[in-house]
């Protein structure tokens, strides 16, 4: 059997006689017919040869055949392949906790195995702000701390400086990956907030948070002086990701203080905007302008859509599955917008095996859910980092379930059965690497029952929408969330 994932568009086996080559007998060939991504790879009595129109498409054979090497003797071949999506994906968040730059790179170096093209990186939230940004100094030097986690008397701090950053992107697109980073707005902000207080609706200040969960701390929409912050912001940012997307958060943002904002309710009178998610797309809006001027493409995630005056152009990123979310996202791609795919029940990578083993992963079908595949860019997995601090944690939830969705990106797939039987030399070439990946006797169904009122939970969670109702839900999140930390 040619153990290859992401399973190879066409592979044609041609006898069964073998070789025994080596990485430094592929000879390159330049084909400017094949596609920018798509590669050949001939394995016969002449020798290894690599056919591509680009050096990415060359570096795709490399990968698929170093799978082959590690799978023993290499098989008179001819393989045709070229991926499914354009955009495929791995997030890391590193703000709830922070991981060091080569500890990124090797995560880097470890997707490029999996034939992913994009680091999404996760650098604003409520617990933390990670990116240098040298006209707001504060950023960093307030809200790249806080004091303690869950009141653990431990501090954590730490942002990436430009020239680190620099680096990360240089070391990835070495490696034929994209970086893309996400400043989140206007919710997930408390830590812009702690540094800048007039960010906020009410001018009052906040600590760089303690806690996880929503919290009512949002970006006023309202106030020029958080658009100007914004552009501003985003300018240094663009100097430092060639990128063309731009993630731009937009997830759980509350609507408390805009509700009690005079500036906020001006905005929503003078617009004609019938609520606060009309705001939130009018904001984003005005942003997106911003970011489409120097060039670039904005991505949101799907609760931050559901204004019915959503800028088109702007990929929403579906997540939530729950019924206004999903619909807001599937009439988005229905309308001629893009979308990229993470379902929160599939692609989570921060639950546990026991609610989302990894058959779940492997066999999501996104169409199922009522998306046109022509709008879709890709698929992504995020591991938000709350109950993960360190990075052996990381690639324990991370592995394998990232290389199920990797074969679903390239690839329509096969059976999970197949993919089972495929793993194993991708699996030895993460061991290398030395991902701490799980053992797939950790990634069976069997802990679902025990995570039931987690699974229940999520399953039913709807948007809080008054002080009251945050304490409630975020009281049960963290009883569910603290009880499922524990079994893990
Ligand atoms: C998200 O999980 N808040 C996008
Ligand atoms: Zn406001």
């Amino acid at each position: 059997m040619i153990k290859i994932v992401p399973l190879p568009q066409e592979i044609k086996q041609i006898s069964d006689r073998t070789f025994n080559y080596s990485e430094s007998d592929i000879v390159k060939v330049q084909d400017d017919s094949i596609k920018s991504e798509g590669y050949k790879l001939l394995i016969n009595e002449d020798g290894v040869t690599s056919v591509a129109s680009t050096e990415k498409g060359h570096f795709y054979a490399l990968v698929t055949f170093r799978q082959l090497v590690k799978s023993g003797a290499l098989p008179h071949i001819e393989i045709i392949d070229e991926p499914r999506f354009s955009y495929r994906g791995y997030m890391l968040d590193t703000c709830r906790h922070f991981f060091t730059v080569d500890e990124i790179k090797k995560q880097i170096d470890a997707i490029s195995h999996l034939k992913l093209n994009v680091f999404h990186w996760h650098l604003t939230e409520d617990q933390g702000w990670r990116i240098q940004i040298d006209k707001y100094p504060l950023l960093t030097e307030v809200g790249s701390k806080r004091k303690q986690t869950r009141g653990d008397n431990t501090p954590v701090e730490g942002f990436y400086t430009k020239e680190e950053i620099k680096d990360v992107v240089a070391y990835a697109k070495s490696k034929h990956i994209d970086v893309m980073p996400e400043i989140d707005i206007p919710g997930h902000f408390s830590a812009a907030i702690a540094a800048y207080p007039l960010l906020s609706c009410d001018g009052k200040g906040c600590e760089v948070k303690e806690a996880f969960g929503i919290f009512e701390d949002v970006c006023c929409a309202g106030k020029e002086t958080s658009y100007q912050f914004l552009f501003d912001v985003l300018d240094e940012v663009f100097e430092l990701f060639p990128f063309e997307y731009i993630h731009l958060g937009g997830d759980e943002a509350l609507r408390i203080k805009w509700i009690n904002c005079p500036d906020c309710q001006k905005v929503i009178k003078d617009n004609g905007l019938k609520n606060e998610d009309e705001l939130q797309a009018h904001f984003m809006s005005r942003i997106a302008a911003h970011c489409e001027k120097a060039g670039k493409k904005v991505i949101n995630w799907n609760d931050g859509m559901t204004g019915e005056n959503t800028r088109k152009s702007i990929v929403v990123h579906y997540w939530t599955q729950t019924k206004k979310n999903k619909a807001a996202a599937v009439r988005h791609v229905a309308g001629g917008s893009q979308g990229l795919i993470s379902p929160f029940f599939n692609y989570y990578l921060d639950y546990p095996y026991g609610m989302t083993p990894l058959s779940k992963t492997y066999n999501y079908d996104y169409q199922k859910d009522g998306f046109i595949e022509e709008n879709i860019i890709g698929l992504e997995s995020p591991l938000w980092t709350e109950y993960v601090k360190t990075i052996d944690r990381a690639e324990y939830m991370t592995y394998p379930r990232l290389i199920a969705v990797a074969e679903k990106a390239w690839n329509t797939g096969s059976t999970y059965k197949n993919f089972i039987k495929r793993i194993n030399p991708i699996l030895s070439i993460l061991k290398k690497l030395d991902i701490n990946y799980a053992p797939l006797k950790d990634c069976n169904p069997r802990g679902v029952q025990r995570l039931k009122s987690l699974y229940a939970f999520a399953k039913n969670y709807k948007h809080p929408s008054s002080k009251e109702s945050i304490n409630r839900t975020m009281q049960n999140k963290r009883m569910l969330e603290e009880k499922y930390e524990k079994k893990d």
